[in-house]
């Protein structure tokens, strides 16, 4: 029986025989080969999608989560440890459910109005204290830090090094599910503690010779929220991608150094063209996604457009977050459904049968 990241890859997480494992089963994700993406976008790329989406909560937050709620409650602390986190909504979905699963407390700051409806039902049903910031991510991810620093909380963002931990064991999974490293990956980039964790689990996997070389790394920022491919913070980011609107990320080195190291890049993708990616993932695959996660798929549509890719390679996307999270941006994208009478006859001649 699947028993979860920590179980299946103790031997290379910080935990010990002590520390009380908190899982939802979490990892274990479907690595599903695109063949309909594939010939839609022309090319001969074996393109597989790796859906985070299926994960618990329904993003690859849990598998970090996993590890951090466990080893705060493996450190000793005066009290029962709280857990604190800024979030743009899928950190604060998992913080929250992991949080009631370790019957320890939490409490979420989020960007008032601009986290998707999905996610702020997660953090809310699970008992979180949930404060709306008046602000963007970048401002409720300052206080967190701050708070952190003068009271006994356990922060739970990427920068708590047990997130990265657990969520580099995305990359042993896709290498093992595989059966080699892919070429490239492809995945959106946010605060930037993702493409640092995968990075970090590339290089352990080639370090212990499960793979006999290192993928490039491709990462996609959403145009109005692209401070890394800037170069500079952006005050106010803007995009309908609401997980990636990050101005001012907090693993903005990492990320540069994921991507120097693997000789890949970190490019930007419009809106428009996330919404298309959007689409066509769910209408040619049947997978549904959130915005920010469809940036993988944008990017990707990017490149291949432009030749960037060699004939005959492989690329991983990472499909990070599911599109139940976000049901909103769905209808407002979709036409909406016809309205007809109960009637056989109009809605046969509708159907296009007579
Ligand atoms: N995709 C989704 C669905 C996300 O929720 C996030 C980040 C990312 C991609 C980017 O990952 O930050 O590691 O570069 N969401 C965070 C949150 C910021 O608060 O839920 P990253």
């Amino acid at each position: 029986m699947w028993q979860g990241v920590i179980e299946r890859y103790r031997e290379y997480l910080p935990v010990s025989e002590r520390t009380p494992v908190i899982t939802l089963q979490e990892g274990d994700t479907p690595l599903l080969p695109a063949s309909n993406l594939s010939s839609f976008l022309k090319t001969d790329l074996k393109i597989y999608l790796k859906y985070e989406g299926a994960n618990p909560t329904g993003s690859f937050k849990d598998r970090g989560m996993t590890v951090a709620v466990s080893k705060a409650l493996d450190v000793k602390h005066d009290n029962a440890p709280v857990v604190i986190c800024a979030s743009t909504g899928n950190t604060s979905a998992s913080a929250s459910a992991y949080a009631a699963r370790a019957k320890i407390k939490s409490v979420v700051l989020i960007p008032e109005g601009a986290i998707a409806l999905g996610k702020l039902s997660q953090a809310l049903i699970h008992g979180a204290k949930v404060i709306a910031i008046k602000g963007n991510f970048d401002d409720a991810f300052r206080v967190v830090k701050e708070l952190t620093s003068r009271f006994d909380l356990v922060m739970v963002n990427s920068i708590n090094p047990f997130r990265i931990e657990g969520q580099k064991t995305g990359a042993f999974e896709i290498c093992d599910q595989l059966g080699h490293c892919p070429d490239y990956q492809v995945m959106p980039v946010g605060n930037a503690g993702n493409i640092t964790a995968y990075w970090k689990g590339y290089k352990e996997w080639y370090g212990v010779k499960k793979i006999k070389k290192l993928p490039v790394m491709l990462g996609f920022q959403a145009e109005g929220a692209a401070p890394i491919v800037l170069g500079k913070i952006v005050k106010k980011p803007e995009t309908i991608a609401t997980a990636i609107k990050i101005g001012n990320p907090a693993s903005w080195e990492k990320a540069v150094e994921a991507r120097q190291e693997s000789k890949g890049l970190i490019d930007s993708v419009s809106d428009k063209e996330i919404i298309e990616a959007y689409k066509l993932l769910a209408e040619t695959e049947g997978v549904f996604v959130e915005p920010a996660s469809a940036s993988s798929i944008a990017g990707l549509r990017k490149l291949i457009k432009k030749n960037y890719f060699p004939r005959g390679k492989s690329v991983v996307a990472i499909l990070t977050g599911h599109g139940l999270k976000d049901p909103d941006r769905a209808i407002a994208e979709i036409a909406k459904p016809v309205v007809l009478p109960p009637d056989i006859e109009v809605i046969a001649k509708e159907i296009g049968l007579s």
